[in-house]
């Protein structure tokens, strides 16, 4: 029997982001350079996307590269890239296939052109797939999307075109990379570090955090499965208390 059969399909986390950690240990582990991590990531990458699209997950927010990431040595960061572009190119078949929507989040402009490009035509090619929207962060930080969320809003004020009044969560959200995802219900992190690295910080607010000590290149479906039973086997209060839930 799979862990699948346990799962409450009419409980499904909306949206489940994941920081994919641990690649670069599964490599070191095996006597490989950490870019063989890295190439195995992209197993699982696939895996994964499947294993939430099957399911019925409607958002899967992957953080692939972050704005830190770019101070890593400099072949490792022209692999992540080319790796990147040869995903996208590899994966467009699978994604049209599976009806599955790509979006990507971060400072865009900051990736090379050819990885903006490749982003660009598959993000353009699948805009009408409603199954899932599969959202990678690129080149992204959470307090870099705060700090061009304040400065959109500020010279917005600044030219009267809303008053500082009107500043609550909804135009805030609006203003962010993620404006049209829904909060994050679950963050899953690989590879046993217990932290949440400059990812998703505002909209992870009332998630359920969910840490495995698998290495990214590792996870499975099975995995997603036990992640995903043990967020709905909690009791998510927003607040409130038990006794107003039920
Ligand atoms: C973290 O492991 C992983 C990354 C920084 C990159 C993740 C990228 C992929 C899985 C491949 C490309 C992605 C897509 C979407 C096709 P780490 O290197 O920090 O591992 P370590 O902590 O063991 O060193």
């Amino acid at each position: 029997m799979s862990l699948k059969d346990n799962i409450n399909i009419k409980q499904l986390p909306e949206h489940i982001a994941i920081i994919m950690d641990g690649n670069g240990r599964w490599a070191k582990q095996k006597g490989k350079l950490r870019v063989f991590g890295h190439e195995n990531g992209t197993r699982a990458v696939r895996r994964t996307v499947e294993g939430c699209a099957e399911l019925g997950v409607k958002n899967l927010t992957l953080y692939a590269f972050s704005t830190e990431n770019w101070n890593r040595p400099k072949l490792e960061v022209q692999t992540l890239m080319k790796l990147l572009i040869s995903s996208l190119k590899k994966e467009i078949k699978t994604l049209q296939k599976n009806n599955i929507k790509l979006n990507a989040i971060g400072d865009l402009k900051a990736l090379p052109t050819k990885v903006h490009k490749e982003l660009a035509d598959v993000i353009d090619l699948t805009k009408d797939n409603n199954r899932m929207t599969l959202t990678l962060a690129l080149s992204y930080g959470s307090r870099d999307e705060l700090i061009n969320a304040v400065t959109q809003i500020s010279i917005k004020v600044k030219n009267n075109i809303i008053s500082p009044e009107k500043i609550d969560e909804s135009l805030i959200n609006q203003h962010l990379y993620t404006r049209n995802l829904p909060d994050v219900d679950l963050l899953i992190r690989t590879s046993g570090e217990q932290r949440i690295s400059n990812f998703l910080l505002w909209q992870i607010a009332y998630a359920e955090l969910y840490f495995t000590n698998v290495f990214w290149p590792d996870f499975t479906n099975e995995h997603l499965y036990e992640a995903i039973i043990n967020y709905q086997k909690r009791e998510r209060r927003f607040g409130k208390t038990s006794e107003q839930l039920s």
